[in-house]
């Protein structure tokens, strides 16, 4: 089926009291076991390729291509996400390769900074029927530039909406990017505070490092949109070097490979069902 846009999923999300699971790929491996644990859970489903995945691979259009296809040729509804783009080039560019959606990440920014260019940014993607998410309040870890301790201010979160018209917004309630083990604890009053005040779903990033039922309370608290990507690639390539080590004399990727893509497939069906409690 056609790709789904973000935003309708995220309507879904915000009537029926989930939250959408948004998942990074890398690799077209990614994409196959999250559209395969998507399809399993029977759960809608987000693909999110980042601005450092994109440098990764010297170029968006060949992976936004393959992903497109893997998510077209997949009766589960999915959409195409950019994630944590700095930049109005790759926005553009996700545009034309048909994405439903964009994250601009001005959390680096001064306030009238990060409001003029998100500002600028959402006038264009909606002329172009793209739905914008922001991050105010950044995200403790990310390239180890940002510390765990940062909160959103639920005013604040208010103001930027207000002032930016953007779609969604990426809060910092406590998680933090790039985490290893599952051990985060979140701020559930302010996750409902911040619902109470914000107009628009709201989205947790650095979900990696949020237990089950943490995340499930947050869910349950007002995030309707969830972003895990460490975690997954976490056991990916635990597959990897479980089946390296097994048997050393291996040579065809397809048997490292194969095991780390059903092992992701199977822990996002389970994720999605964490985020439907
Ligand atoms: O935008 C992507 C995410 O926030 C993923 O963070 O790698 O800590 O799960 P994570
Ligand atoms: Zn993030």
């Amino acid at each position: 089926m056609p790709l789904t846009p973000t935003a309708r999923i995220l309507r879904t999300a915000e009537r029926d009291g989930f939250a959408a699971g948004a998942f990074n790929v890398i690799q077209l491996e990614h994409a196959e076991a999250i559209l395969a644990g998507a399809q399993q859970a029977k759960a809608p489903v987000i693909l999110q390729i980042s601005e450092n995945a994109v440098r990764y691979h010297g170029g968006l259009a060949p992976i936004a291509a393959a992903v497109r296809a893997a998510a077209r040729a997949c009766p589960t509804q999915a959409a195409l996400h950019l994630d944590h783009a700095t930049g109005f080039e790759l926005i553009q560019e996700a545009a034309a390769c048909g994405f439903g959606s964009v994250m601009f990440d001005g959390s680096t920014l001064p306030w009238e900074e990060n409001v003029a260019a998100t500002r600028e940014i959402t006038d264009w993607c909606h002329d172009r029927g793209l739905l914008v998410e922001a991050e105010l309040g950044e995200i403790g870890g990310k390239d180890g530039a940002h510390t765990p301790g940062v909160r959103t201010d639920p005013g604040e979160a208010a103001a930027f909406v207000a002032a930016t018209g953007v779609d969604a917004l990426a809060v910092a309630v406590g998680s933090s990017h790039a985490m290893t083990v599952r051990e985060a604890a979140l701020d559930l009053p302010l996750i409902e505070a911040l619902r109470a005040a914000v107009p628009v779903p709201l989205v947790l990033h650095g979900s990696s490092g949020v237990p089950d039922a943490t995340m499930a309370a947050a869910v349950t608290a007002g995030m309707r949109k969830v972003n895990i990507s460490t975690h997954l690639n976490r056991l990916y390539t635990e597959a990897v070097r479980e089946a390296l080590a097994a048997d050393p004399a291996l040579v065809d990727p397809r048997r490292w490979l194969g095991p780390a893509r059903d092992a992701v497939a199977a822990e996002v069906a389970r994720l999605l069902g964490v985020l439907a409690p």
